[in-house]
């Protein structure tokens, strides 16, 4: 088989064309939606970033293996039914053996679940848990343009679209998710998801673009989350819905916990703080309307390791004797639903 260098890699002709080609169609999908929307001042930014953030997928050390199980999936005909899962179904013969071993090589699989062409992928976390959280109280999402920030593979982008959004951005940085979110997308090439591989901090500031902005699972990985916050508000358009889901620590107003070192063995924790002091930093970054809709401790069954996850997971960050605690002493993580507006 041929080869061709790209960067510093060797990768085989096929899997490069595959690739290539599923991100040449979202990259024009992506100017053509965007350009039929608000985000005429925007477009240029957003698809110079679509375009460095795959850049850097095609240099990155696995990419090879990657694209590899990316290409092996089945040319075929199928739906996705995202209405209560997600879910690749197709009438055509597949071989599950195969679809398997591809996507294997897209391991580890962190947020899901998902079933493609009859395989499930057991991720490391129940995202659909979540889901099932948060979705009961935000605003109707139908025919709203919507910005997921962290997506990870994009389990959450496709309940959205489920729910009725008529576009749904994603941004994450992670270059694995974007293959993961292209074994689905391969399949729906025409949905309005759409995941552009970069951090919020280069989305830019001031768009006022969004109905409802997600922050799920990021607060507590910055080091300036009232930044954060008051990014996500120049984000929003007007009346538009914040929803923050974070790590929060049991306290009052004056409570926020910044781990000396690692929490639940994670290095990049900084500060996780109560429900009340959350809601201060809320006000403070202009937000109204601000409630926790729901709190909830993580549990061992919602997070843990699979055959598609096969690294260390909650149990092992817990501390063994007490299942309270993290293995540094800390309360165990659990988890709040915020909801908030910009100029209620
Ligand atoms: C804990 S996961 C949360 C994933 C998902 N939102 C959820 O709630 O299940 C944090 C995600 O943030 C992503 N991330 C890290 N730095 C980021 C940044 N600067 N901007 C956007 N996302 C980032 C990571 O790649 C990861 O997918």
């Amino acid at each position: 088989m041929g080869g061709l260098r790209f960067g510093f890699f060797i990768i085989c002709e096929e899997t490069l064309d595959f690739t290539t080609a599923y991100q040449a169609k979202e990259h024009q999908n992506l100017a053509h939606v965007l350009s039929h929307r608000d985000f005429t001042p925007y477009i240029d930014a957003l698809l110079k970033l679509n375009q460095q953030g795959w850049h850097k997928i095609f240099k990155h050390g696995d990419f090879s293996r990657w694209s590899q199980g990316l290409n092996a999936l089945p040319d075929v005909q199928a739906d996705v039914d995202i209405s209560h899962q997600v879910c690749v179904q197709s009438v055509a013969h597949t071989d599950k053996e195969k679809v398997e071993q591809a996507l294997k090589q897209l391991h580890p699989w962190r947020k899901g679940p998902f079933d493609i062409l009859g395989v499930h992928i057991d991720t490391e976390w129940r995202s659909d848990w979540k889901w099932q959280r948060v979705l009961p109280h935000i605003s109707s999402l139908q025919d709203r343009v919507v910005l997921d920030i962290g997506c990870g593979s994009g389990y959450h982008m496709w309940r959205m679209l489920g729910e009725g959004a008529k576009l749904v951005l994603g941004v994450d940085p992670s270059p694995l998710f974007s293959f993961h979110f292209a074994s689905i997308k391969r399949y729906q090439p025409d949905a309005a998801s759409f995941l552009i591989p970069t951090g919020i901090d280069e989305i830019p500031s001031g768009m006022q673009c969004f109905d409802t902005v997600f922050s799920m699972g990021i607060l507590y990985h910055r080091r300036e989350p009232l930044e954060h916050l008051y990014k996500i508000r120049s984000l929003l358009k007007k009346g538009g819905e914040l929803v923050l889901e974070t790590l929060v620590v049991d306290g009052d107003e004056t409570t926020c916990l910044v781990p000396s070192g690692r929490y639940a063995k994670m290095r990049n924790v900084w500060f996780i703080p109560s429900v009340a002091m959350l809601t201060i930093w809320l006000q403070r970054a202009g937000f109204k309307n601000i409630r926790c809709v729901d709190l909830n401790t993580t549990s061992i069954e919602e997070q843990r390791s699979t055959e598609w996850m096969t690294f260390e997971s909650l149990p092992d960050f817990l501390d063994p004797k007490d299942r309270q605690k993290t293995v540094e002493g800390y309360q165990a993580p659990k988890r709040a639903v915020m909801l908030a507006n910009y100029d209620f």
